[in-house]
């Protein structure tokens, strides 16, 4: 059954542990970590893991009965040749493992969030993964979420009218969190393309004459995107919740996908004033954002098409974070987007 293999580079968290920390979190449904997915997708098989921590390797070649182990991922996508490459490193390290993949065969790749450190990196990982054709997804996972392609649907169908804004009320490191928001946020926009951005960097410490930041900054903003929908990036203290508004409807997505609260603009006092009344958001099956996520690289792989994400949606995420940074930089400004300058540098873990 399976024709796919599969390889992971890291034996960290997100490659095979993480589940154990999410069994009593609503807002995760499992499997979650790369190895559990790529488990439970029959079209695939894990030949192996890599990391310099040979322990880690071994503990996960054993929870997983995956046959191989390397100390270094370029020996290991050598001489496994495999069809899809995960990269589950810290971000500092994607660009490398990616361009190696790239180079060395693969034909589709799953790396980890946050996509990379600078949008020069970005560029570098876009032309070598469309050179070759090769489907892409990063681990911003709400973009596989069941309730998010529900409410996905609902927009598209005008159900909520005319979408309006998509808001994010929490921001965190914009790279390491935030691309998960950015990217939910562009996904329930309908994916259109990056207008403008205003922005500023919360972080007190930020040195904006620099241009290598070594912590993943915060920053709040607004941006437009081509189909006029404006995206407001706020940091508010709600943790991972979001609301889509339209013209005729809202959606307030509650403790990071668990809870959706639909209202519907009702006219009231014989249509002079309106109100949004409470609605039920409809029924949807939960399941495993990461097992939905391989699956689309599976289908990509199988009929020659394209992914739902793929790397150009992906390299958004890191134009919102970085156009953050620049319109601080030039005190507030609007800021055209993609950004001119790319050698802008923020860790990311
Ligand atoms: N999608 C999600 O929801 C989600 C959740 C958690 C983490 N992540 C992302 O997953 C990535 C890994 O995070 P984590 O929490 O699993 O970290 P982790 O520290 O648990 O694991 C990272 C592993 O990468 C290994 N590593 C570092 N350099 C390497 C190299 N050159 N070659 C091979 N292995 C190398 C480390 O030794 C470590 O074992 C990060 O990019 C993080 O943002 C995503």
């Amino acid at each position: 059954m399976a024709h796919y293999k599969a390889v992971i580079v890291g034996a960290g968290r997100m490659a095979g542990t993480i589940d154990d920390e999410c069994v009593d979190y609503p807002g995760v449904a499992l499997p979650y970590c790369h190895a559990a997915g790529y488990a439970a997708v029959p079209e695939v098989e894990l030949l192996a893991f890599a990391d310099p921590l040979t322990d880690k390797v071994r503990s996960l070649q054993e929870r997983y009965g995956v046959p191989r182990g390397y100390e270094d991922y370029r020996e290991m996508i050598e001489r496994e040749k495999p069809d899809i490459v995960s990269v589950c490193t810290p971000a500092t390290v994607h660009c490398e493992a990616v361009l190696f993949a790239a180079e060395h065969g693969a034909r589709a790749i799953y790396c980890e969030k946050a996509l990379c450190c600078s949008l020069a990196e970005a560029d570098r990982m876009t032309e070598a993964v469309e050179s070759r054709g090769i489907k892409f997804n990063t681990g911003t996972l709400r973009r596989w979420a069941p309730g998010m392609e529900a409410l996905r649907g609902m927009i598209e169908q005008g159900d909520l009218g005319g979408l309006q804004a998509v808001i994010t009320y929490s921001v965190g490191g914009m790279l390491h969190s935030a691309s998960h928001f950015f990217d939910l946020m562009l996904y329930l926009a309908g994916d259109p393309e990056l207008e403008w951005i205003q922005g500023t960097v919360t972080d007190g410490d930020f040195d904006p004459a620099a241009a290598r930041w070594d912590n993943d900054l915060s920053g709040i903003g607004q941006f437009r995107l081509s189909n006029g929908v404006m995206g407001h990036v706020l940091s508010t203290g709600l943790w991972a919740e979001f609301a889509a508004i339209g013209s005729e409807g809202s959606v307030a997505i509650m403790n990071n996908g668990v809870e959706f609260g639909l209202r519907r603009r009702e006219p009231i006092c014989g249509g002079k004033y309106y109100e949004f009344h409470p609605a039920e958001f409809p029924p949807y099956e939960r399941g495993s954002a990461t097992v939905r996520l391989i699956s689309d690289l599976v289908q990509a792989l199988d009929t020659g098409g394209e992914t739902r994400q793929g790397i150009r949606r992906a390299v958004n995420t890191a134009e919102i974070a970085f156009g953050i940074i620049e319109s601080h930089r030039q005190g507030g400004a609007r800021v055209a987007l993609p950004l001119a300058r790319r050698d802008f540098w923020m860790h990311s873990h």
